[in-house]
């Protein structure tokens, strides 16, 4: 079972700790293992820009790097300047993070949930939002 409330607050969390001084847009991640773990990611920009790591990959590779990589769901905030509840829009992952989602998760089975508040969200399945999905499978 999947408690996606709890995991749309864990990135409401991690929104708090974006690093987001150039383009004031503050996202947050709540990644969950299958080991039950949630692992938290924000955005972390770079006077550089090209350095720059989104909050989606943050979550990635925080569990990767910790031993986990199989999961069931990731949860996703992000607006300017935080973006109050009226105002709020959903998130939607970046094409580089979609790929990384590709490599780890099911595309069928692995869920997506974008926030506009902890009671406003919407569900996808990775498969909904990276159709025909190229992983390490077409490599075999
Ligand atoms: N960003 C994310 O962290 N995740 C997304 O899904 C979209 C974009 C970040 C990257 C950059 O720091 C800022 O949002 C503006 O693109």
């Amino acid at each position: 079972m999947i408690n996606e409330k709890l995991l749309v607050k864990k990135a409401f969390e991690a929104q708090k700790r974006s690093y987001a001084p150039y383009s004031n847009f503050n996202v947050g991640a709540a990644l969950l293992g299958t080991n039950g773990k949630i692992y938290e990611g924000c955005n972390i920009e770079n006077a550089a820009f090209t350095p720059t790591n989104c909050a989606e990959r943050t979550a990635f590779f925080k569990a990767v790097s910790e031993g986990q990589k199989e999961f069931s769901a990731i949860a996703i905030v992000g607006g300017k300047n935080g973006a109050k509840e009226d105002e709020a829009e959903y998130c939607a992952p970046c094409g580089v993070c979609r790929q990384v989602m590709m490599e780890f998760c099911n595309p069928k089975t692995f869920k997506v949930y974008l926030a506009k508040t902890e009671d406003d969200y919407i569900e996808y399945t990775l498969e909904e939002i990276l159709p025909l999905g190229f992983s390490g499978k077409n490599l075999d």
